[in-house]
């Protein structure tokens, strides 16, 4: 969480980086700050609440300088307010710094810089850094990019820093453990920093990203150079951006949500680009091609992620082990590495990330390794940190998700999910060559069926009108379509704000069934296939109590349109393909329900994209 911009070099810093805030707000938007070096000033404006309310505040505010830093916040420590806000600045006014992540020992590093005379105005972990770097440089008489190296020596937990000192208004320090950082090389020997490339990529294509307990440290005039944190130096290794500019932009949606849930038959088909050949009959998933037969031989595959993520991996469950018989677990990262799992060398197990920055899927991933396991990667977020420590993966290739609730990213998920299960069944014999043809060929149609699910959008927003009241929802699904009910329960909940559960249709009866009365709007998956008879008794039973029936159904099924009080079509699919279609239903559901109750829907309350602390 929290978004880090900076900026030093000729132009102007102040509309680079409130630019940059912007485009990082999806990682938090309790509240907005910046730092600007104008001179031999360090001037530092900082609001609570939206990167709008700072935009506005400074409109009178002289917001001079060549070289500046950025933050947008989720807080983890202290209330979202003007003070607790980054930047935060050392006591004598020379240095700023911004930070994302935690810092452990806050505590114990605040009690001594007290009795070392230090003032702290916020209630954040991340004050103390700012008066660490001040104490150490001058007790060891060495400049700030240096105290900050001495500094991190002391720190326990999670960072990426950047800070700049007055006193040295050419230069620029930044480090990283655990939170991300990308670093942009200008062509006019000006530099960008920021947690991720998005507001990068206008200026630059040139990057590196750093790893683990490396600083950079930035002088104008002088190549970028990378220090690890024993101070030895590094060779950075420059990559060539990929990401364009107008994937970053609303193309004319009302928001971004919108425009990636319709963004979903391309992303799907970018998906598989490359990897599928329905004719030519074989499918390849290049990046973890190498680890296949590891996977067939594996005693398990653990799947481990985090929200939307995880329902991906639940898919993946039912599909991976059907198709290609080997037994799968599907995990909650944060759950998993601190249970004491029993992992051995034969286990591989796969994080499933839409940011590749999740805390708690990186923590479960470097345990899973540390105990000799190999670890794969589902990424969408090219470069980031799951998809470097991975010994290999599959990028899901969605691109960009803005939005803070995941759409595009799910459906890519459970495409590459798909794609293992056929390529893994079809080598290890348990797939039949007929079935395996027919798969590939349906999987080609499932865009242009995205398409058309995407045409009842003007239905579902009026089923929406009729719901968007309700105080509470539950979703029903069996098999596969039992994480689409999670996620469809997900989607309302995150940005609506109406309490709802998801639940396997046949253990509705085990407890949920007292919930339902008149009021209540249950969504069910009713699509045909083998557990179709069991979830229209499930229909029976909800109608029996009187509650309301919203159900996703296989084109031209009247069964259930003669049971339910509305019904959302989609085209007819192979079983194992239903989740790409029938999700896309409940994604429109949620955004035209939270959009008709005046929600933030692109950036929902309490919540961040990526969530990079635990
Ligand atoms: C989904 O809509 C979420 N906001 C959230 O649950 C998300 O899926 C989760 O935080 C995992 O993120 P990741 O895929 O980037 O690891
Ligand atoms: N821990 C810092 C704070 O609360 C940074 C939070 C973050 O990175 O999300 O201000």
């Amino acid at each position: 969480m929290c978004g880090i911009v900076a900026y030093i070099g000729k132009k102007e810093a102040y509309p680079i980086i409130l630019k940059g805030l912007k485009r990082l707000e999806y990682r938090g938007y309790d509240s907005a700050g910046i730092a600007l070096i104008n001179k031999d000033e360090l001037n530092v404006f900082k609001k609570a609440g939206k990167v709008s309310n700072l935009e506005e505040f400074m409109l009178d505010q002289d917001h001079a300088g060549n070289s500046g830093i950025g933050h947008t916040r989720w807080a983890t420590h202290g209330l979202p307010t003007d003070t607790n806000a980054h930047p935060h600045v050392s006591m004598d006014g020379s240095i700023a710094l911004i930070h994302n992540g935690i810092i452990e020992n806050y505590d114990a590093l605040k009690q001594e810089l007290v009795r070392q005379g230090y003032l702290f105005k916020s209630e954040t972990d991340t004050e103390v850094l700012v008066h660490l770097v001040d104490f150490i440089s001058k007790k060891e008489n060495v400049w700030f990019g240096e105290a900050l190296r001495l500094s991190l020596l002391n720190v326990v937990g999670a960072y990426a820093i950047v800070a700049i000192s007055k006193n040295f208004p050419n230069q620029m320090v930044a480090a990283r453990k655990s939170s991300p950082l990308v670093v942009g090389i200008g062509a006019t020997g000006d530099f960008y920093l920021a947690s991720d490339a998005t507001p990068i990529v206008e200026y630059t294509k040139q990057v590196v990203y750093l790893e683990d307990e490396e600083i950079a440290v930035i002088k104008l005039g002088e190549e970028l150079k990378i220090y690890n944190i024993s101070d030895q130096e590094k060779t950075p290794y420059i990559q060539q951006l990929e990401l364009e500019l107008e994937a970053l932009e609303k193309g004319g949606y009302e928001h971004f949500m919108l425009k990636e849930i319709n963004e979903q038959p391309r992303s799907i088909q970018d998906c598989f680009r490359g990897r599928l050949n329905a004719k030519e009959g074989w499918v390849s998933l290049g990046g973890i091609k190498d680890y296949e037969q590891k996977m067939i031989q594996a005693n398990r595959l653990i799947l481990v992620a985090c929200g939307t993520s995880w329902h991906a991996a639940l898919v993946g469950e039912y599909l991976i082990e059907d198709l290609a018989r080997i037994n799968v677990e599907v995990e909650y990262a944060s759950e998993f590495r601190y249970r004491n799992p029993i992992l051995t060398e034969n286990d591989v197990v796969i994080a499933i990330s839409q940011s590749g920055e999740t805390a708690d899927t990186m923590a479960a991933l470097e345990l899973a390794k540390s105990k000799g396991a190999t670890i794969l990667g589902i990424c969408n977020v090219v470069g980031s940190s799951i998809s470097r420590i991975t010994h290999a993966g599959s990028y899901t290739h969605a691109g960009p998700e803005i939005g803070v609730a995941s759409t595009k990213a799910f459906t890519a998920q459970v495409t590459v999910l798909i794609l293992m299960a056929l390529s893994l069944g079809h080598k290890k014999g348990t797939v039949s060559e007929s079935e395996f043809r027919i798969l590939l060929a349906e999987l080609e149609e499932i865009p242009n069926k995205v398409k058309k699910v995407l045409e009842s959008n003007a239905l579902i927003e009026q089923i929406a009108r009729e719901y968007k009241d309700a105080s509470n929802a539950l979703y029903l699904g069996r098999g596969s379509s039992f994480p689409v009910a999670l996620e469809g329960a997900l989607k309302l909940k995150e940005i609506s704000y109406i309490h709802a559960e998801g639940y396997p249709a046949a253990e509705m009866k085990h407890g949920p069934i007292a919930l339902i009365d008149e009021n209540m709007p249950i969504f069910v998956v009713a699509t045909k296939g083998k557990s179709y008879e069991k979830v229209v008794s499930n229909i029976q039973e909800v109608k029996a109590r009187k509650g309301k029936i919203i159900a996703v159904v296989t084109e031209g099924d009247e069964q259930v349109r003669a049971m339910a009080d509305h019904v959302i079509e989609i085209p007819e699919t192979n079983e194992f393909l239903v989740p790409l279609l029938a999700t896309i239903p409940f994604q429109l559901l949620s955004y035209h329900i939270a959009v008709m109750r005046g929600c933030n829907v692109d950036q929902p309350r309490n919540l961040a994209k990526s969530v990079t602390v635990e």
